[in-house]
């Protein structure tokens, strides 16, 4: 594996990693094993991933892991996701305190099995003063639903009067977000080359630089992690603006 350190400027690094880690199954599949095979080796590209973030200096990384759409699949799948999850908190609370890295969740929680709930409940009162890197969890999260609640939840506020409807813009619509707590997205990183979103952090990507690799998650390490971050240092985010207009700012 190559040090692509040196090759990174730290003052410039996104602010925010999302990643939807994808290809577990066609990885297993690969090597003629069952789907969960990669579900269980992608433990260790998500390790690998933190670890990386936290060396760099990246303040938040937010990771796909079970989708609202997620529940279809075959239920012996669905379970042993979900056990990888409670095993893996338990296993990864160590990396977390040496790394001094936070974590946090994203989706509905309610509907996981009261054992990862117990777990995460667990892991992110134990890490709540970690201040190095918020590491969120996108579990039975789906951007859709996000949205869906954020409109009832609002609603019953302008119902009860606590807000009227000229109040609602952008910050509020942000601040009732399962993100709340976390700035947009920078870069978002999907692997295994499919091209799609997948329902993930729709409205948080408004302006994100958008990377795809056809590496397959289990084999994803620090040195991917680290082209990505090359890859978006190299790209001008204009926000609507001209690229005259952007030159002048980093003047
Ligand atoms: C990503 O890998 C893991 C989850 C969605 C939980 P997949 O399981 O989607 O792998 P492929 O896409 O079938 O290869
Ligand atoms: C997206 O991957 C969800 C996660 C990575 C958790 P999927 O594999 O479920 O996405 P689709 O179905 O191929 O779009
Ligand atoms: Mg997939």
């Amino acid at each position: 594996m190559k040090d692509l350190t040196n090759q990174i400027n730290k003052n410039t690094l996104p602010n925010h990693i999302a990643i939807i880690m994808d290809g577990n199954g066609r990885w297993a599949k690969q090597q003629n094993q069952p789907r969960v095979f990669g579900h269980k080796n992608g433990v260790g590209a998500v390790r690998k991933s933190i670890e990386a973030c936290a060396k760099i200096g990246v303040n938040y990384l937010t990771l796909y892991a079970f989708s609202t759409e997620n529940w279809n699949r075959p239920k012996l799948e669905v379970k042993t996701l979900m056990s990888l999850l409670v095993s893996s908190l338990k296993k990864e609370l160590k990396t977390l305190q040496k790394n001094n890295i936070k974590l946090n969740t994203i989706g509905n929680l309610e509907n996981l099995p009261k054992k990862a709930q117990i777990e995460l409940a667990d892991v992110i009162e134990k890490t709540k003063n970690n201040t190095a890197l918020t590491l969120t969890l996108a579990l039975n999260y789906g951007s859709r639903e996000e949205i869906v609640n954020v409109i009832k939840n609002l609603s019953k506020k302008v119902v009860n009067k606590e807000l009227t409807i000229e109040d609602i813009d952008e910050k509020i619509i942000n601040n009732h977000l399962y993100t709340f707590s976390l700035p947009d997205v920078d870069l978002m990183i999907r692997t295994s080359g499919e091209k799609r979103i997948s329902n993930f952090l729709l409205w948080q990507i408004a302006y994100a630089e958008l990377y795809f690799t056809d590496t397959l998650w289990p084999d994803f390490n620090e040195e991917n992690l680290f082209q990505a971050i090359i890859d978006y240092q190299k790209r001008e985010r204009r926000f609507g603006k001209t690229s005259e207009q952007i030159e002048k700012i980093n003047d």
